[in-house]
């Protein structure tokens, strides 16, 4: 595997979407569509995203602080005694906040019901996505009928370059309007609960200070890198398009340069110029990080405010996967916390 590493071959890489295209389809198990508009380039990559921009924006999200504020204070002050963070937490405030963003609070039981991958993993390993096909059919054909102006009703009559949206980019936007902030959040959400139920003299800086939250977010998703990877097609190289040689850009390598970050594999609330590239750098940079960031900024909020102290229970499940980082959690399966108020 072609594993481009460090903070400046990564970025260089980011930029070059020439020699370093997202023109391909990931998932092929799981999905006959792309994820849009990450599996595409420039030209059609600028006009999707700016579709997608007004869900997005920074001032857009900042508006629906308030109604965040209230769907994590619902969630926490259902707990008692014990909490399983990454479902009753996490995923919950995840979708139930992307229903308020997206328009669409009617649907957010379901996406619940999907779990934080998105696709659903059978016993044997194998994944599954056609729930997934059933519920972007059905959505886009009740909106063929009644039309709305919710994110997906847009989508569905949106133009793109003077022609209509095909109905498989639809689905592939709409796929990750859904996937591209579930096991990402989860992991930032989870992992800075767990990171703080071992590091107490943390825990009470930011009691103290909570003003430092914001900072505390960007260090955990530095340390997390929630997407570690992700490929290209290395046009360069590539002499036949059925047989694509992928280079993959190790986001997580760069956030762990040493010629960057002081100690990288430590968790720090005074790292000052946190230059990580933990949501991508250049054209395809996340289009969710400031809902990504609120959501983790309103939950850590009220949670300090609500719970004095914390700590894992032996019945968490964590995965330390990540090969040359095995230090980093890589995967909460579950992640249960008994709370102290
Ligand atoms: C901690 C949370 C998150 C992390 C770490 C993260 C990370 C990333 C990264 C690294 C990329 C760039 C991928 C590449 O260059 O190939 C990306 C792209 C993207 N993310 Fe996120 N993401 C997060 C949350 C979200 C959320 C909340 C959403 C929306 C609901 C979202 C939607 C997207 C989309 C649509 C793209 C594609 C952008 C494009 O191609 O222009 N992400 N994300």
């Amino acid at each position: 595997m072609n594993i481009i590493k460090g903070s400046r071959a990564v970025r260089e890489a980011a930029r070059d979407y020439e020699k370093y295209s997202s023109d391909l389809q990931g998932d092929q198990d799981v999905r006959d569509y792309k994820q849009l508009p990450l599996e595409v380039d420039p030209p059609d990559h600028t006009e999707m995203r700016t579709l997608l921009n007004p869900w997005f924006s920074k001032e857009y999200v900042a508006t629906l602080e308030p109604e965040f504020r209230k769907i994590a204070k619902n969630l926490i002050d259902s707990f008692e005694d014990e909490v399983e963070i990454t479902h009753e937490l996490a995923l919950q405030m995840i979708v139930q906040c992307l229903g308020v963003t997206s328009g669409r609070p009617q649907d957010v039981q379901e996406w619940y019901s999907w779990g934080p991958d998105t696709w659903i993993t059978d016993e044997d390993g194998i994944r599954h996505g056609d729930h997934l096909d059933r519920y972007l059919k059905a959505t886009f054909d009740e909106l063929d009928e009644h039309p709305t102006d919710d994110i997906f009703g847009v989508l569905n009559t949106a133009e793109l370059a003077g022609r209509k949206l095909t109905r498989k980019e639809k689905y592939g936007m709409a796929n990750l309007v859904l996937a591209g902030g579930r096991d990402t959040v989860v992991k930032l959400m989870s992992g800075s609960l767990w990171h703080l139920a071992n590091n107490k003299e943390h825990l009470n800086k930011l009691k103290a200070e909570p003003e430092l939250i914001p900072e505390f977010i960007q260090e955990m998703v530095r340390f997390l890198s929630p997407l570690p990877m992700m490929h290209r097609v290395n046009t360069e190289e590539t002499t036949n398009p059925e047989q694509p040689v992928f280079a993959w850009l190790s986001f997580v390598s760069a956030n762990h340069d040493t010629e960057i970050f002081d100690e990288p594999e430590q968790i720090k609330l005074d790292r000052t110029s946190n230059r990580h590239i933990a949501f991508g750098y250049g054209r395809h940079t996340c289009i969710g990080i400031h809902l990504a960031q609120l959501e983790a900024k309103v939950v850590l909020e009220e949670w300090l405010q609500r719970f004095s102290d914390w700590e894992v229970l032996p019945t968490s499940e964590l995965m330390f996967e990540l090969e040359d980082y095995v230090y980093i959690p890589s995967r909460f399966h579950r992640l249960d916390l008994a709370v102290t108020y």
